[in-house]
C-alpha cells in the first residue's frame, strides 16, 4: 500500500544519539536481554542514534566469557530483530559486547565488574559513563542498586554519569513501592533513576501529548461538559505463557493496572503541562494520578470486578483453564482479568466514570483508549423514525493496530431520515510505514541522553499503588467464590457487564 505523507513534519525534540556509554545489562541471559533489549539497541545503531562509542558488559550468574556471550547473541539476533540484520553492521555491535558472570548478591561481582568496565572503556576508548539496566527478578532490584553503591559504582566523578534503568513490577503493593523507593535512593539520587514503563515506548500513547495539546480543536471539548465516560482497554489473547510462576502471585491487577493502565489514565487526563520539559510533563501526570479517588471497600465491591479463565477457545484455537496452566496452583485465586470504575476528583473530570479492564484469554489483542462523548439532544429528529442517536466516540489505538478513529452519525442515502455510525479512521502504517522497532529504543536513547520524561517518578508509581492496593486488600481479604468465571475466547467475567451497565453504559465491542 502506497504511504501518504503527513504534511509540515516538525521535529520538536530535534533527537540525537545518546552521548557515550557502557550499558550494563544485568540479567544478560534472561528473556528481555534477547528479545528485546539486543534488538533494540541494534536498531538504535542502524538508524544513526547510538553514540559513536558505546560497549555492552552483560551480566548474569551463567559461566560464559566476551566471547560465549558474543557467539550466544549472534545466534539468536536473527530470530528476535526486527529488521533485516546487516552482517557488517551486527559485527560491529558485537566487536564491542562483554561478559561478566557473577551472582547478583556477591561483593565480588561488583570489584570484577569494575575491571571489566574498565577494560571495556579502555578497549572502546569511553568515558566513565555507565548506564545499568537491571533486567532482573524484582527481588534483586534493591539488592544490585546497594551492591552497585558499596562498590562505588553508583557515584557521578568526574563528569562522567551513572543512571539505573529498573524494570517492573516495581513493588507488590504501597508499602513495599515505598520501601524500595526509599532503598535505592539511599543509594542513587532521583535523576539517576529510570523506572522503566514499556507502554511509554508505545508510539501511540506518546502521541497521546501531540494529539491533545497539538491541536487546537479537541482540547476544548476534552472534559466533563461534553465527555461522558473513558473506557480504557487492554485485551490479551495469550494466556500466562512461561510465566505462570510469577503470574500466580501477581495477577492481572498487579500486573498491569498501577504501571501501564496508570500511565494510559495520566496521559488521557492530565492538565496542559508548561513545557516537554521532563519534569513539566511528569508533575502534571502526578498531579493526576494523585487525583484519582481512592476506593472505600464498599466501592471496591461495586466498582472493581474480577476474574479468572476458564478452558475456552482463542481464535479459534481450544485452550485449558488458567489454573491448569504450567506452575500455577490448581486451586490459584489469582485474577487473569480485572476491571475497575476510576474517578478523577477535579474540575476537568468531576462526574466522569473511567472504566478500565485488562485481561489475559480476551476475544481479541486490543488496546486502546475510547473518549466516549455526550450524546446530542434528540430535538431535530423528533418527528422522525430516528430513536436514540449514538454518541460519538474517539478512539486511540495503541495495539495492534496504531491509530485514531472518530465514530459519528451519517443519513443513509434515501428519502427518509435514517442515521448510521460511520467512523473517520487514520491509521498510522498508512501515513508513516510501519516502523519496525521493539518499542524499546526510545526508552533507551532516552536513557543514553538523560531524557527522564518517559520514565516514572518515584511519586507517580506510589501514586499508581495508592490507588490499587486498596483493591488488592479487599480481594486478600474475600476470595473469590466463582472462579473461573469467563471462557477463555470471551470478553471477560458478566460482573464486568454490570459493573458498567450501572448507568446504562457498555464496553465498546472490539473490533
Ligand atoms: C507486561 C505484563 O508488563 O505487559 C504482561 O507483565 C503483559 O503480562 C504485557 O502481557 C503486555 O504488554 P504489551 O506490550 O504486549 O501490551
Amino acid at each position: 500500500m502506497a504511504t501518504e505523507q503527513a504534511k509540515n513534519v516538525e521535529d520538536v525534540t530535534q533527537a540525537r544519539p545518546g552521548s557515550p556509554c557502557t550499558i550494563v545489562i544485568f540479567g544478560a541471559a534472561g528473556d528481555l536481554t534477547k528479545r528485546k533489549l539486543i534488538p533494540a539497541l541494534y536498531n538504535l545503531l542502524h538508524s544513526k542514534y547510538m553514540p559513536e562509542k558505546f560497549a555492552i558488559v552483560g551480566v548474569s550468574m551463567q559461566d560464559y566469557d566476551d566471547q560465549v556471550f558474543r557467539d550466544q547473541l549472534s545466534g539468536e539476533i536473527e530470530k528476535y530483530a526486527t529488521t533485516k540484520v546487516d552482517p557488517k553492521l551486527w559485527d560491529s555491535f558485537v566487536s564491542r559486547v562483554y561478559y561478566h558472570a557473577g551472582k547478583f548478591d556477591d561483593p565480588n561481582l561488583y570489584s570484577g565488574l569494575k575491571d571489566s568496565l574498565a577494560k571495556a572503556a579502555k578497549e572502546q576508548g569511553l568515558p566513565g559513563n555507565c548506564l545499568f539496566y537491571l533486567a532482573v527478578a524484582p527481588q534483586f532490584f534493591g539488592e544490585i542498586v546497594r551492591q552497585l553503591g558499596a562498590a562505588g559504582l553508583s557515584q557521578e566523578e568526574e563528569g562522567a554519569w551513572r543512571r539505573v534503568v529498573i524494570e517492573k513490577p516495581f513493588g507488590r503493593d504501597l508499602d513495599s513501592a515505598q520501601a524500595l523507593n526509599k532503598e535505592i535512593k539511599s543509594v542513587l539520587e532521583e535523576d539517576q533513576i529510570y523506572r522503566i514503563d514499556h507502554y511509554l515506548g508505545k508510539e501511540t500513547v506518546q502521541n497521546m501529548l501531540v494529539f491533545r495539546f497539538g491541536n487546537g480543536i479537541f482540547e476544548p471539548i476534552w472534559n466533563r461538559r461534553y465527555i461522558d465516560s473513558v473506557q480504557i482497554t487492554a485485551a490479551e489473547t495469550v494466556g500466562v505463557e512461561e510465566r505462570g510462576g510469577y503470574y500466580d502471585t501477581a495477577g492481572a491487577l498487579r500486573d498491569m493496572v498501577p504501571n501501564h493502565m496508570m500511565q494510559l489514565i495520566a496521559m488521557t487526563g492530565m492538565e496542559p503541562p508548561t513545557s516537554f520539559d521532563s519534569e513539566a510533563v511528569r508533575d502534571e501526570k502526578a498531579k493526576l494520578l494523585n487525583a484519582i479517588q481512592i476506593l472505600s471497600p464498599e466501592d471496591v465491591l461495586t466498582m472493581a470486578v474480577r476474574g479468572q479463565y476458564d478452558a475456552g477457545t482463542v481464535q479459534g484455537k481450544p485452550v485449558p483453564a488458567y489454573h491448569k496452566e504450567d506452575q500455577v496452583s490448581p486451586d490459584s485465586h489469582t485474577e487473569t482479568y480485572a476491571a475497575l470504575e476510576l474517578h478523577i476528583d477535579n474540575w476537568r473530570w468531576a462526574g466522569v466514570p473511567f472504566f478500565v479492564r485488562t485481561g489475559k484469554r480476551l476475544a481479541e489483542r486490543a488496546t486502546e483508549i475510547a473518549i466516549h462523548f455526550k450524546r446530542a439532544p434528540k430535538l431535530l429528529f423528533k418527528d422522525t423514525g430516528v430513536g436514540q442517536l449514538t454518541a460519538n466516540v474517539l478512539v486511540m489505538h495503541i495495539q495492534p493496530d496504531e491509530g485514531i478513529s472518530l465514530r459519528f452519525s451519517a443519513k443513509i442515502p434515501g428519502p427518509s431520515v435514517k442515521l448510521g455510525s460511520v467512523d473517520m479512521n487514520f491509521k498510522y502504517t498508512s501515513y508513516f510505514g510501519a516502523a519496525p522497532s521493539t518499542g524499546y529504543e526510545t526508552l533507551l536513547l532516552d536513557c543514553m541522553i538523560g531524557d527522564p520524561t518517559l520514565f516514572q517518578r518515584d511519586d507517580m508509581v506510589e501514586a499508581g499503588w495508592r490507588i490499587v492496593t486498596p483493591v488488592l486488600d479487599v480481594w486478600k481479604a474475600l476470595p473469590p467464590r466463582d472462579f473461573p468465571n469467563y471462557p477463555a475466547g470471551s470478553w471477560g467475567p458478566k460482573e464486568a457487564d454490570r459493573l458498567i451497565d450501572r448507568e446504562s453504559r457498555r464496553w465498546r465491542d472490539i473490533p
